[in-house]
């Protein structure tokens, strides 16, 4: 598939938004989470009110890949103090990075990844990073292919389960 825009979300796409982040992770996360974590983290974490937060921040930007008026994917892309890791160098994190599964393996995530990296040096920034959930091993290989490599890990709460992101950052020649 060759054929989709990347466009950075608008205040009016916040509905849009909520139901594309609800249902990504849902289908990323439902089958290994139990019904009480995946509640939580769809009406706590994508909340609309908490969502809204997330979108007035001035260091974070979503996109979404779409093709003609359908919406396949998202990004998050926080940088300065929006980041959830303090970083030495002037960075830029992928917070979230989602296609609809049934895009998934054609390439969008690529567009996508590829958009990322040019908007982080066309900042000026030196390195883009991510956490991934050490299980998603589809995730990770993609990251590997990307010349991403590991630089730490952190623990998350996912409801009352705690996990383990891996941390992977690529450095940018301008
Ligand atoms: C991880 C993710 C973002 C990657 O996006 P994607 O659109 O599936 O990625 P791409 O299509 O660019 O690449 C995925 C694979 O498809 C292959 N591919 C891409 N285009 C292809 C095509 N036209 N034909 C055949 N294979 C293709 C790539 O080579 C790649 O192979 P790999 O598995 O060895 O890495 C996506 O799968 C996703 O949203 N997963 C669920 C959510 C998630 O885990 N997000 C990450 C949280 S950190």
């Amino acid at each position: 598939m060759n054929k989709f825009d990347v466009l950075r979300v608008q205040k009016a796409d916040l509905l849009a938004l909520q139901e594309i982040s609800r249902q990504t992770f849902f289908d990323t996360f439902g089958e290994v989470n139990t019904n009480e974590d995946m509640n939580h983290y769809l009406e706590v974490n994508l909340s609309m009110e908490q969502l809204t937060l997330e979108f007035c921040n001035p260091s974070t930007s979503f996109y979404f890949a779409k093709n003609c008026n359908e919406i396949l994917a998202y990004i998050k892309l926080n940088e300065a103090k929006a980041q959830t890791e303090k970083r030495d160098i002037p960075s830029m994190e992928i917070e979230r990075i989602y296609v609809r599964k049934e895009y998934q393996n054609r390439g969008v995530g690529q567009f996508l990844l590829d958009k990322s990296i040019q908007i982080t040096k066309d900042k000026q920034l030196k390195l883009i990073w991510l956490g991934v959930w050490e299980q998603n091993v589809s995730a990770i290989r993609f990251y590997e292919r990307n010349q991403f490599q590991l630089f730490g890990k952190h623990s998350f709460m996912l409801g009352t389960d705690e996990q383990i992101d891996l941390l992977m950052e690529r450095h940018l020649d301008q």
